[in-house]
């Protein structure tokens, strides 16, 4: 914080009320993960403290460090008088604009220089705003705040605008093993690849037993093994090294599917990676095992959006909803996963409809998809995809419906097409 040396004249004119709180209006979809930064914020009122532990909640704001205390400015210059300063100090005040910036220039002697300062007030004053800036304070915004208005401005001092925008990830997940999650992954992740203008990098976390390979027919000596097990060579250039191109604009970051060796994982292990493929590729398309465990819990709360593939049956539909119940409490602010109902209709099985299994839930499936094992079995076991094997078949089409959904390049029509279930009010994002 520089120093906080102001004048005490008052303002002429107005300044408009946008310019007053630049951080309002984001949307918390939009918002990156902040960096590993260290956080405290000495509130005046339950309500602001309440709204900053909820920020600290938000997924994008898993890596910081919050502390959230009450007493205002005063609490933070006794605090300060004995203790450093973190990378940024969120203050609350309620106090008229010259008492706080009086309170303000005293802190700025306890204040290491690089600690970032943003002051929450409840005075909507034009002349404040300008001083508060002046003095070296990053941000001053009025109260009431949403939570997005909090990740927001952390967001704006601290994610450099000059770095390239990060990709987005979607990651998918069987309700139970075997229902289809990855050939879906895998048709979806290529499905876009051929529909936009994007780059794809499909990543397979199922290191022992992954399919990526055999579903599109390649056999790279290098992947996702070397990436997780150098982290420290880890860059956008020995990345490239270990991508495999699947199709025009597809490129696969493969299992070894191999059991030399066990695969545990610490919950991080794959985070760098994610991060590492974001910043070379708008779209990665992450196959997930079905497993419950640090690195899976993990990898799926960080990522853009979640697409559970369940099969109509009781199990996955007990194993759908813990998935549901569990992921948005570890992500509070997201919209719920996507849910595909997938092989629908296997001859003489005893199967729960789609109006049914949804019910419990609350969640519409963005798609059913038949069981069709000719279809399925042909694609996989010629290493093709399905458009490859059928472009025009409806299953083809649903998927493609799938990845325009996903990328959010499309809505779903009210009335949709056999396979796909009309939703379209349901599909609105909770968050
Ligand atoms: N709609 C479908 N109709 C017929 N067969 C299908 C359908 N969807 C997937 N399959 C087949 O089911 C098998 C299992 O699929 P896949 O490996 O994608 O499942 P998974 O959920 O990823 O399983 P795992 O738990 O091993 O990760 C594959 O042989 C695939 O071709
Ligand atoms: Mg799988």
């Amino acid at each position: 914080m520089s120093n906080l040396a102001y004048d005490t004249e008052l303002p002429e004119h107005e300044m408009p009320a946008q310019e007053m709180a630049p951080a309002r209006d984001v949307e918390l979809n939009d918002i990156r993960p902040i960096p590993r930064i260290s956080i405290q914020a000495f509130c005046e009122t339950e309500a602001v403290a309440k709204l900053i532990e909820r920020a600290g909640g938000d997924r994008r704001m898993a890596k910081t460090h919050l502390k959230v205390q009450l007493g205002g400015i005063e609490a933070a210059l006794d605090y300060y008088g004995q203790a450093p300063t973190p990378n940024l100090i969120v203050l609350e005040s309620r106090a008229e604009p010259k008492r706080l910036l009086d309170a303000l220039d005293r802190l700025a002697n306890v204040c290491d220089p690089s600690t970032k300062v943003v002051v929450i007030g409840h005075y909507n004053d034009v002349w404040l705003y300008r001083e508060l800036v002046k003095s070296g304070v990053s941000e001053y915004v009025v109260a009431p705040v949403s939570l997005a208005d909090v990740v927001g401005t952390v967001a704006q001092i601290f994610v450099d605008p000059g770095a390239e925008p990060l990709g987005r990830s979607f990651a998918f997940i069987g309700a139970k093993g075997g229902v289809g999650s990855s050939t879906l992954a895998h048709n979806v992740a290529w499905a876009m690849s051929c529909a936009f203008e994007s780059e794809v990098v499909m990543a397979d976390l199922d290191l022992p037993f992954g399919t990526a390979n055999i579903n599109f027919d390649q056999d790279p000596a290098q992947g996702i093994a070397e990436a997780v097990y150098s982290p420290e060579r880890l860059d956008e250039v020995y990345l490239d090294r270990l991508l495999a191109q699947c199709a025009e604009r597809l490129s696969l970051l493969a299992a070894p599917s191999t059991l030399e060796r066990t695969y545990d994982f610490d919950a991080d292990a794959f985070g760098q990676i994610i991060e590492t493929v974001q910043r070379t590729a708008p779209l990665l398309v992450l196959d997930i095992p079905h497993l419950w465990n640090g690195w899976t819990r993990s990898t799926l709360t960080q990522a853009d959006e979640i697409i559970i593939t369940a099969t109509p049956e009781l199990a996955n539909l007990r194993n759908t909803k813990n998935l549901l119940d569990t992921l948005a409490k570890l992500r509070p602010n997201d919209a719920a996963p996507r849910l595909v109902i997938n092989q629908a209709g296997v001859p003489k099985r005893p199967e729960i409809s789609p109006e049914e299994f949804a019910e419990p839930l609350g969640l519409d499936p963005i798609a059913v998809i038949p069981f069709e094992p000719q279809l399925f079995g042909n694609a996989s076991n010629n290493g093709r995809m399905l458009g490859e094997m059928d472009a025009q078949h409806a299953i083809t089409r649903t998927v493609s419906d799938i990845a325009h959904i996903l990328t959010g390049r499309s809505e779903i029509k009210p009335k949709a097409k056999p396979g796909l279930a009309g939703l379209l009010g349901k599909l609105q994002r909770k968050g």
